[in-house]
């Protein structure tokens, strides 16, 4: 049956972890001639440094070939034609979609019309799961576990999709949730039915400072301007947490802060030189991540 991935809850455990132990040899080995012969579309709708560009060197250096866009403004969309006619016809050419697109849901949809396999890049504010499956592969090379951690979650908890993804996946292993946000910001309670669910710890705080010492993880996101209706309401939050290196003193050793990028303010320059940082190798790691990905719902094992 054809493999889509739409939200983490499509795939299972054990399969999220057979993914990360395949992201491992890529890792190894990045440059091999696995797909050659394969077309896969990359359809933007939305901005993208690292998802687009990570997506299209890992197919790149597996040997495939890419088609797509990086914007829709030179498409047939721009005469009126719809998502669901976007998708039949890319299916008559492609061997598997990848899309992100503005709106929540609209993955689901074209993951239903699509004859090929398909890979949510981001759709709104509601999922991105193959920024979780990398976040995954980074808790695990820095912690040597996924299991019992403590995980500290700082920012846009409302609108921020990689955190309605990881807390989701981080449910299955025994996770320790600390949540840090603006009142206006909290966890919405449809993702925070998965930690109860799980029955498993959480706690809320608004001041950062609180939480920093418990952390094995930390993190950081960035306040969406573009998810907020009213311009007001992003003013009274824009810079609510902002992590300086000074901040980093009382901290287990292990501490690792990731940021699933672009930063704005969130995290100070002055953390970047510290053993702390992480989110530039979190970066990398989407490589890796994404080969292991597309190898694994196209049925190449490695
Ligand atoms: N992390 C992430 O999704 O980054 P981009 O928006 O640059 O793809």
């Amino acid at each position: 049956m054809k493999k889509n991935l739409v939200s983490i809850n499509d795939f299972t455990k054990d399969e999220i972890l057979h993914v990360l132990e395949m992201a491992k040899k890529f890792e190894e080995n990045p440059d091999r001639s696995i797909l050659n012969g394969k077309l896969i579309a990359v359809l933007f709708y939305e901005p993208s440094t690292r998802t687009r560009l990570s997506f299209e060197s890992a197919i790149q250096r597996l040997g495939g070939r890419i088609v797509g866009f990086s914007e829709a403004t030179n498409t047939s969309i721009r005469k009126g034609e719809s998502l669901g006619d976007t998708i039949r016809t890319i299916n008559q050419y492609t061997d598997m979609i990848i899309m992100r697109n503005p709106y929540d849901g609209s993955a689901r949809y074209a993951s239903e019309i699509s004859t090929v396999p398909f890979i949510n890049a981001g759709d709104g504010s509601n999922q991105h799961p193959t920024q979780c499956l990398l976040d995954l592969y980074s808790i695990l090379q820095t912690q040597n576990t996924l299991d019992n951690l403590n995980i500290t979650f700082v920012g846009d908890l409302k609108y921020g999709r990689t955190v309605h993804s990881l807390v989701k996946a981080m449910t299955d292993f025994n996770t320790t949730f600390h949540l840090v946000s603006p009142l206006e910001l909290k966890l919405p309670s449809a993702v925070k039915y998965y930690i109860k669910k799980n029955k498993l710890p959480y706690y809320q705080y608004e001041k950062i400072e609180d939480a920093i010492p418990l952390s094995d993880i930390i993190y950081m996101t960035r306040i969406q301007q573009e998810r907020f209706v009213d311009p007001v309401e992003y003013e009274k939050v824009k810079n609510s947490y902002i992590l300086h290196a000074n901040m980093l003193t009382n901290v287990k050793p292990n501490l690792k802060v990731l940021h699933p990028l672009p930063r704005v303010n969130e995290i100070d320059p002055s953390v970047d030189s510290t053993p702390y940082a992480y989110y530039f190798q979190q970066a990398k790691n989407g490589l890796y991540v994404r080969q292991a990905l597309i190898c694994y719902m196209l049925g190449i094992e490695v």
